[in-house]
């Protein structure tokens, strides 16, 4: 058995096919190499290449606990390679939590109690020698409410890289700053600003500084929590453009509440209920012939 870590790479990022400002090819971000130390075991590709889409994530039996409320039942989910998947469900059924599991983002909670298996890269993200910081690393995370840190919009996207050690000097993080910034489709507006206040812009705008943000550090998957519900709709159609164009070179998951939303940026659908997975399939599929009447239910409006 071949380890990830020392597996040729046979599975390479696609190049050029996103848009100008998105393709890893042309931000640099892969090709320079620049995150590749502080990301061992994680940034390696799999072993083999397979005409299914391999899965960048698993997750097999899932249960979570809040103290004595158990959370998810059982749940077991593919994250497959260079798509959108959405989770999508009533409030309250879990999607949030389970998106945590994926970055042990629930460790920060207290009384949580988790079981189950969840790999990235088929590496156990929850075995001892895991280093949470290096994870995060490579699974970075957007919230519902953008969140820029109290710092300039340069200072924002280079903390990532400047902590991770990413850059050797002053011009390599500019490079970093300015490839991310391009990449969450930011750049043309902010170039001539680069010292203001990240929080001094609009809020879609602000998204897509966490995006940049994100994608600074050369993560492997980005989870997404309602990253448009605080957002109008031109802000939110933009973001979702940006989501499709991201998955050349990233893994997505996205929480939405929003059904065309996930029918418009996934290619893959996970529908939760009450904390359990009730089906899991090609976004279409669900769409337009779900297996379960309780998806069906949920598809058009009759709860939630
Ligand atoms: N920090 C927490 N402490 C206790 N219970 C929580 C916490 N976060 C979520 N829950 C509970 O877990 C269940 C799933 O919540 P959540 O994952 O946020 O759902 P969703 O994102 O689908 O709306 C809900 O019953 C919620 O009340
Ligand atoms: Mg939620």
């Amino acid at each position: 058995m071949v380890s990830p870590m020392n597996a040729p790479q046979q599975t390479p990022r696609p190049a050029q096919t996103g848009s100008a400002q998105t393709s890893s090819a042309q931000t640099g971000l892969v090709q320079t190499g620049l995150a590749e130390p502080a990301r061992a075991g994680f940034g390696a590709p799999a072993p083999a290449a397979s005409p299914v889409p391999e899965p960048r994530m698993t997750a097999r039996n899932v249960n979570l606990w809040y103290g004595q409320k158990q959370a998810l039942f059982e749940v077991s989910l593919d994250i497959p390679k260079h798509q959108v998947t959405a989770l999508i469900g009533p409030s309250g059924c879990g999607k949030s939590t389970f998106l945590r599991c994926l970055n042990r983002m629930n460790d920060t909670i207290e009384g949580v109690r988790m079981e189950g298996d969840i790999r990235l890269d088929g590496r156990d993200i929850y075995d001892r020698s895991i280093d949470v910081v290096e994870l995060r690393q490579a699974v970075g995370m957007v919230f519902q409410k953008p969140n820029p840190f109290p710092k300039s919009i340069y200072d924002n996207i280079a903390y990532g890289p400047r902590i991770h050690g990413l850059a050797q000097d002053k011009a390599e993080l500019d490079e970093i700053v300015e490839n991310s910034l391009k990449g969450a489709g930011l750049w043309t507006e902010v170039q001539d600003r680069l010292d203001t206040p990240g929080n001094s812009l609009s809020g879609g705008q602000q998204q897509r500084l966490c995006i940049a943000r994100a994608i600074a550090v050369s993560p492997e998957v980005i989870l997404m929590d309602e990253p448009c519900s605080a957002l109008d709709p031109i802000a939110t159609a933009h973001i979702e453009e940006l989501i499709d164009a991201l998955r050349a070179n990233f893994t997505i998951a996205i929480v939405t509440h929003n059904m065309q939303q996930a029918a418009r940026v996934s290619q893959k659908t996970a529908f939760f209920h009450l904390g359990k997975l009730i089906e899991h399939d090609d976004t279409e599929q669900i769409f337009t012939n779900p297996r379960q009447s309780m998806t069906q239910d949920y598809i058009t409006g009759r709860f939630g």
